[in-house]
């Protein structure tokens, strides 16, 4: 459970058709693919999933941008894996972030920053329960 991480490749990632090529990215980094389907998160599902930021002043413009078109969420194994991938995306605003990330490479802005990993372990675990059942991830 600890070697697992979950992430979206957000709608902007899907729009400008980066999705091959952060999948590229995400395995060749070493990240097994466990559970992986393009879906849409409907209005009530972005609100229960950002429910930690409700009160953010972001919040409204956060649940618009999350559900306007297709994601793709994923749960992804490695060592170590919720560090390892937000090292590998990078800093939450992609002007922030590290040359060769994930954000720095795909992201337009802090607000349509391309992808999504979990913050720890309990998350991770939290969060790929909402997407998929047990007989959805391999
Ligand atoms: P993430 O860290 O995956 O989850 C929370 C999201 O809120 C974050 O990505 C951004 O998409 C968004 N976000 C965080 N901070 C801001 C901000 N200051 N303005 C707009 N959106 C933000």
């Amino acid at each position: 459970r600890t070697d697992r991480t979950f992430t979206m490749l957000k709608p902007d990632s899907v729009e400008k058709g980066h999705v091959g090529a952060i999948l590229e990215k995400i395995t060749a980094s070493g990240f097994r693919i466990v559970a992986m389907k393009l879906t849409q998160m409907t209005l009530a599902d972005a609100q229960e999933f950002y429910g930690v930021h409700k009160e953010r002043p972001f919040f409204g413009e956060l649940v618009e941008y999350m559900t306007r078109g297709p994601i793709v969420a994923a749960i992804l194994e490695k060592a170590n894996a919720v560090e390892d991938f937000r090292t590998l995306i990078g800093a939450t605003n992609p002007a922030d972030a590290a040359e060769g990330t994930i954000r720095k490479m795909f992201a337009d802005s802090i607000s349509e920053n391309a992808v999504h990993g979990s913050d720890s372990d309990e998350n991770a675990a939290i969060e790929g329960a909402f997407h998929f059942s047990g007989r959805e991830m391999f």
